[in-house]
């Protein structure tokens, strides 16, 4: 249960050790700073965007830590994480595939490839695949249009994509991510 008031700073040492061990030196650091320039309740959003910035979404270990070192409230950090659609509070997966909706990309049969990939990958938008592989997210506009229907995957983009060809796409990423770790043991060895 979260609490409603900024936690005691009794043991300020062991505050900054547990925050030191869940965020690290440099965040630690930084939220120190921040709160060091008063009205630490405006510095929030900073925060919570360098914490995200470093391990890609806001787990709950995290948010006390911030609202510990930061001295607000814990329902308050957690409150602004989840009020605001860029803070992700689940990890994502290894690729994030990014499918465009907007207008040329709609048109072109862009909400087949949503079904397509939904139907695919056994999830909705903004979700990951239990095996944390993919996570499915949709975008307004990628700036290709001539190219609709287009999908990004991480940093590789496929357009003028059809819905046969989704299980192939998302085929070669798998395979990808099986060779990378075939390749780890043999590069440390
Ligand atoms: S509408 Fe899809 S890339 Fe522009």
């Amino acid at each position: 249960m979260n609490c409603n008031h900024a936690c005691s700073t009794d043991n300020w040492a062991e505050v900054k050790a547990t925050a030191g061990r869940v965020l690290g030196e440099d965040l630690v650091a930084f939220i120190e700073q921040c709160r060091a320039e008063g009205n630490p309740h405006s510095q929030l959003i900073a925060v919570l965007h360098r914490v995200q910035g470093k391990f890609g979404y806001l787990g709950k270990s995290q948010l006390d830590a911030v609202a510990q070192l930061l001295q607000v409230p814990a329902a308050k950090v957690s409150g602004v994480a989840s009020f605001y659609h860029l803070f992700r509070l689940q990890p994502r997966g290894k690729f994030i595939i990014n499918l465009c909706l907007g207008t040329a990309c709609y048109v072109k049969g862009a909400d087949r490839l949503a079904e397509k990939l939904s139907d695919e990958l056994g999830i909705r938008f903004g979700e990951t695949t239990g095996d944390g592989m993919f996570t499915l997210e949709g975008a307004r506009c990628l700036g290709a249009c001539s190219l609709a229907p287009v999908m990004v995957v991480n940093n590789d983009m496929h357009g003028a994509v059809t819905p046969d060809q989704i299980p192939i796409i998302l085929d070669q990423y798998i395979r990808k991510a099986k060779q990378q770790v075939e390749e780890k043991p043999a590069a440390q060895s």
